[in-house]
């Protein structure tokens, strides 16, 4: 769709900064954006293009609990490694900011403050989870339960990963404390709310016109719906949380803003930063507040209820009162999710590739161009190491890297690095001449229409057609016959060469700077360049570098080596041993087993199965219900050392709470043994 802005705004989520991106992180949002904005770019748009590191929220704070460090070191591990893996990437960020810096705290006081000034937002007393244990409101990821909506049992207090879901904790079903396990109970808290129902009908509206102009995905649209259909209701924007930007307003100042709320507004925030570190200070705006700007949020799947519904919302009620008006985003592409190796990614189980790992044992580029070919754009996609070797072999290497070094190697051999002369076009000629032509607009539209994946496709279809007329063509014949239609073709093909290399830019940007450094141009690929690729741009008579290889071949031992650090043996797959996905040894840690003595021991009536155990743990004696009735005698058990599962969620078995769990060995024919130790240690110890 040809847009008439002038300026265009581009921003993908910002990642939290409690953990290294990975492989998924980047089919999501990342790669899409940059694809887009590489785009634009060469196509001569004035872009912005913005991101930066999610700061606040439970996300940090539960990291830090986990990994032993305060919510402020946990970030400052992670903001600057996770800029670093997107540098090394190839995002072409304009701007990588992060949600702590004061600029940004001030940003989000500004719009809470005019919307408490102006009455929008409403103070209510309601009900929320409460962790007697721990003493504490249960805000957000502190709780999880299943989800009301989709039965999903991991939903968190404020969202439910699985089917994007925005809950209100409350109608969690089975809530547990994150930090202790425990059910929590029902308190009433006074909070702040957002009036999201206030702004329904023209939220339908926006969502509606700008899915005409500019064309919204399937995915996207769906998910809006059935939020309006349910109704949108007030949402609390204020925590009973210490990490995070304090309330600004009196009554509230031992609160924080909802990280939602702030996370939204980082987008401006990274503009402004862009523009102070320009001395432009007010640049920012040109973008942020200029009618001419068209703005697009990149965001994955589970994030779209903040991007086409509360960030609207919040943007909506900042213009109603205020002369300075924000653009809405136009679109707002949100991919679905990347499986690795047919699992979901998952940092807690410890499933997948940190991009910084990856990037030690290959080059950005052949990841990018893997990861674009299979970009979950309308369904959940698969990466495997397989599929990757064999796209850039096959691909890259064979179709690309062949075609280049083909062309390059047969012009030094055949007329000293030097470009020939056209001379009379035939047949072939003008069908792949007729072929480049049309090549620029029809990848470009892709682009422009969101859909990414197929756009690099396309451009590698260029490729395999400008290999095609190299082949047929025949020059190492002709060089032998006719030096004049030898010449022709050879000049053809490196006019190819280099509408290739500005077709990939986008997705292969450092490929593409070497086949222009090869084909000794000065000036680089910049703005303007798209169209270009249209048409032949290299003079007859130019000369050429010397030819270097393009892209090498991935052995399946670099394949192999990448498969063992991240877990995957492929000869010991869970589906031949049923051994389960590695774990770190982090999560091992979390699991707390300790010696336990057997002080009693009887049957549960009714049941053949169950024993009630009672055992002392260090300093206190707990009752464990284990089901090793058939094999063991309760007068036996007395005295016994066990290995239990101290930290395990208790559990009522036939109306007995269990609190832990004795390790046993279970044979598959039903036999059983229990893990005993043999030597005399005091109850409590620790088992490692
Ligand atoms: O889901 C996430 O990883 C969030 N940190 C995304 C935030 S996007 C924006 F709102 F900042
Ligand atoms: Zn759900």
């Amino acid at each position: 769709m040809a847009s008439p802005h002038k300026r265009l705004l581009v921003t993908a989520a910002l990642p939290y900064a409690n953990g290294y991106l990975h492989l998924g992180h980047m089919a999501g949002a990342y790669l899409p954006a940059d694809l887009y904005v590489r785009y634009h770019r060469l196509k001569g748009k004035d872009v912005l293009f913005l991101c930066g590191s999610d700061e606040h929220g439970v996300a940090i704070t539960v990291t830090g609990e986990q990994e032993g460090l305060t919510p402020q070191q946990v970030i400052d591990r992670y903001h600057p490694a996770n800029e670093e893996a997107f540098r090394k990437f190839g995002m072409s960020f304009d701007h990588y900011s992060r949600t702590s810096i004061p600029l940004h705290h001030e940003t989000t006081r500004e719009f809470f403050r005019n919307f408490s000034d102006r009455s929008l937002l409403k103070e209510k007393r309601e009900k929320q989870l409460f962790c007697e244990k721990d003493n504490m409101f249960l805000a957000d990821r502190y709780v999880e339960g299943t989800c009301p909506k989709c039965g999903y049992d991991q939903a968190r207090g404020d969202q439910c990963e699985n089917c994007g879901s925005w809950l209100n904790q409350v109608e969690l079903i089975k809530p547990k404390c994150k930090l202790c396990g425990t059910t929590p109970v029902v308190r009433e808290t006074t909070h702040l709310y957002f009036p999201l129902g206030q702004f329904q009908r023209r939220l339908e509206k926006y969502v509606k016109e700008r899915n005409k102009r500019d064309g919204w995905k399937e995915n996207v649209l769906r998910y809006c719906e059935s939020w309006f259909k349910a109704g949108l209701e007030d949402r609390a924007v204020t925590r009973d949380l210490k990490w995070g930007v304090p309330v600004p307003v009196s009554g509230f100042e031992n609160k924080v803003i909802y990280v939602w709320f702030d996370a939204v507004l980082g987008y401006i925030t990274a503009g402004k930063e862009w523009a102070a570190r320009q001395g432009k200070k007010e640049a920012w705006k040109d973008y942020w507040q200029g009618t001419e700007t068209k703005y697009v949020a990149f965001i994955g799947k589970d994030n779209v209820v903040f991007h086409c519904i509360v960030f609207p919302a919040m943007l909506m009620g900042w213009n109603d009162g205020e002369e300075e008006q924000y653009v809405l985003p136009e679109n707002v592409p949100a991919n679905e999710f990347l499986n690795f190796e047919g699992q979901k990614f998952s940092k807690s189980r410890g499933w997948g590739i940190d991009l910084r790992d990856f990037l030690d044992h290959f080059p950005a580029d052949y990841l990018r161009y893997a990861l674009a070919v299979t970009l979950p754009e309308s369904r959940d996609s698969d990466f495997y190491l397989k599929d990757f070797q064999a796209r850039v072999n096959n691909e890259l290497a064979d179709i690309l890297g062949n075609f280049v070094n083909r062309t390059l190697a047969f012009t030094q051999r055949s007329f000293g690095g030097v470009v020939p002369p056209r001379r009379k076009i035939e047949a072939l000629d003008r069908e792949i001449l007729e072929i480049l032509s049309t090549a620029p607009s029809n990848v470009g539209n892709l682009f422009e229409n969101y859909r990414l994946r197929d756009g690099v496709t396309e451009a590698m279809n260029l490729a395999r057609a400008a290999n095609k007329y190299f082949n047929d063509s025949e020059p190492w014949k002709t060089a032998k016959s006719d030096m004049d239609r030898c010449g022709t073709t050879i000049h053809i093909a490196l006019q190819l060469v280099r509408s290739l290399a500005i077709l990939f830019e986008p997705v292969t940007p450092q490929i593409s700077r070497t086949i222009w450094k090869m084909l000794n141009l000065k000036e680089p690929i910049g703005p303007g360049f798209w169209d270009t690729a249209a048409k032949p741009g290299l003079d007859e008579g130019h000369t050429l570098n010397p030819p270097e290889i393009l892209v090498s071949k991935i052995e399946d031992k670099q394949i192999d080596k990448i498969l063992q650090s991240a877990g995957v043996e492929r000869s010991l797959t869970p589906a031949t041993t049923g051994i389960k996905p590695t774990i770190s040894l982090e999560d091992f840690k979390k699991i707390d087993l300790r010696v336990a003595k057997v002080v009693e021991a009887e049957k549960i009536p009714k049941s053949s199965k169950l024993l009630r155990l009672k055992v002392e743990v260090g300093g206190e004696v707990r009752q464990i219900v284990a089901g090793i009735a058939q094999q063991y005698e309760p007068s036996w058990m007395v005295g016994k050392l066990l290995v239990v599962v101290a930290n395990l969620q208790p559990v009522t078995l036939m109306g007995n709470e269990s609190r832990g769990m004795l390790l046993a060995a279970n044979a598959d024919d039903g036999k059983l043994s229990i893990v005993t130790i043999l030597d005399d240690l005091p109850p409590g110890t620790a088992v490692r």
